[in-house]
């Protein structure tokens, strides 16, 4: 066997410990699998006296992560997170000293992957991540390596358990937004500040990673729209359920023929599709790879245990040799492609009014709707009691986006629309 694949550790969280001890259970196996041992000699953490999930005191410690970098290793493990700061700073070293790295910080690689892959690549060294997306599931390998023949032409996804978890919950018990996310930060599923999370931008950093790879061009965060499941209400789930549909937040990059389209947002996915059975806290892909056909990944997105499988993935990759370019193509050839505007891909629309129960009311919305040319397949109006909201939910047919969303600016202005019409897309999934 030769020389053991030397490993510095920096984070010794959540999935720093997960690491640790699945290198300690199945160092052997591993090994095996791996040509070699994976050896860990180094760690780094803020603070020294904190105790563990796993037993960190016979690894050289360093209070500074970036000394990792200068240290006798192979690879350097980044587990501490932030787009910034420390875990930018010591990648940036470990890379210019020539050291592997693996990381599971989205944050980072959606700012500035372009730069760190170029990095990389210049320096003959890896830079993986496969537990920066969808937790333990092998996604970015597959679109990487596998799913290559063809290309890939669409890929959405549920990529945030805590908003899965929310929206299933919600679902399940018919309680509020805010009221399940309360339950979420107490069982640990969503922060204290969820802002991250809930509005999508979380889904958007990983979104940025998996069309990068599918798409061989650079990770554009700035072109994915973004909206959150904060104004998502029981009603608007009650609904979709009485129309065969469940609302889930999709991360979704396509190809159109007027260019790339990366969305997060709330979206009806047909009931009994694989994307509309995934509940809690699971990530699911669903990757339309052309004449090879739809591939489905579904799995825990996080937690100790799945996202240590993905980081020792890739540390047995590189103890294989396999480093290869980080997005798939030589950094140099991710070209920026044409972005798709909004409103180009047509769908239909699941809208929700509250207005008063007022005479005319419907007509007004209706009226509206046609000037912009916005047909309407089917309806539903509950009533309450007189001069009391409403709701009247409607499914259109196919439109363009911009031309709900011209309608719905009209609408809004009514006296007699109480809250902000809720526009959901229809997902062929
Ligand atoms: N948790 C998951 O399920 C999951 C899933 C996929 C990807 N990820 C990603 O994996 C990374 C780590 O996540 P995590 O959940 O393990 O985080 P975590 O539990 O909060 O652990 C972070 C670790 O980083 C250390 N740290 C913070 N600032 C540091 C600094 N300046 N220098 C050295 N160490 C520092 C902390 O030290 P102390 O312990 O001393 O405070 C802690 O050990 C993040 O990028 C995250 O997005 C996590």
């Amino acid at each position: 066997m030769t020389a053991p694949l030397r490993i510095a550790i920096a984070g010794l969280g959540t999935v720093g410990g997960g690491v640790i001890r699945a290198l300690e259970l199945r160092g052997v196996e591993l090994a095996a699998r791996a040509g070699r041992p994976l050896e860990i000699v180094a760690v780094s953490a803020r603070d020294k006296s904190k105790s563990r999930a796993a037993d960190v005191s016979k690894f050289v410690w360093h209070s500074e992560a970036e000394k990792l970098a200068s240290s006798n290793v192979d690879v350097v493990v980044e587990l501490i997170g932030g787009e910034e700061g420390a875990a930018r700073a010591l990648v940036e070293a470990a890379l210019r000293a020539g050291k592997h790295v693996v990381t599971g910080n989205k944050a980072l690689l959606a700012r500035h992957g372009t730069a760190l892959a170029a990095l990389a690549e210049k320096q003959g060294r890896a830079l993986k991540f496969e537990a920066a997306v969808a937790g333990g599931i092998p996604i970015v390998k597959a679109l990487r390596e596998s799913l290559v023949a063809y290309g890939v032409d669409a890929l959405r996804g549920i990529l945030n358990g805590t908003c899965n978890y929310i929206l299933t919950q919600m679902e399940a018990t018919g309680r509020p937004f805010t009221d399940v996310l309360k339950d979420a930060q107490a069982l640990g599923y969503a922060e204290a500040d969820p802002t991250l999370d809930v509005g999508g931008g979380d889904t958007a950093h990983k979104l940025a990673l998996l069309a990068a790879v599918a798409f061989g061009m650079p990770p554009d965060l700035e072109h994915v729209a973004l909206e959150g499941i904060q104004h998502i209400t029981t009603d608007d789930i009650r609904f979709a359920r009485e129309f065969g549909f469940r609302i889930k937040l999709l991360g979704i990059a396509r190809k159109t023929a007027q260019g790339i389209d990366q969305r997060v947002e709330p979206a009806m996915v047909r009931a009994g599709t694989p994307l509309a059975d995934v509940d809690g806290a699971f990530n699911a892909v669903m990757a339309d790879a052309g004449p090879a056909g739809h591939f489905f990944f579904e799995g825990w997105g996080a937690g100790a245990e799945p996202t240590a499988s993905a980081v020792i993935a890739d540390l047995v990759d590189i103890a294989r040799g396999n480093v290869g370019p980080v997005f798939g193509l030589p950094a140099e050839s991710l070209k920026p492609l044409p972005q798709a505007g909004a409103g180009t891909a047509p769908s239909a629309y699941y809208l929700r009014f509250e207005v008063l129960d007022l005479p005319g009311v419907l007509a007004e919305i209706a009226g509206h709707l046609a000037e912009s040319r916005v047909s309407i397949e089917s309806m539903i109006q509950r009533g309450r009691a007189p001069g009391e909201p409403v709701s009247i939910v409607m499914i259109t047919h196919e439109t363009p986006r911009a031309s709900v969303e011209r309608a719905l600016k009209v609408i809004a202005r009514s006296d007699k629309v109480r809250a902000r019409p809720c526009m959901i897309p229809m997902e062929a999934a």
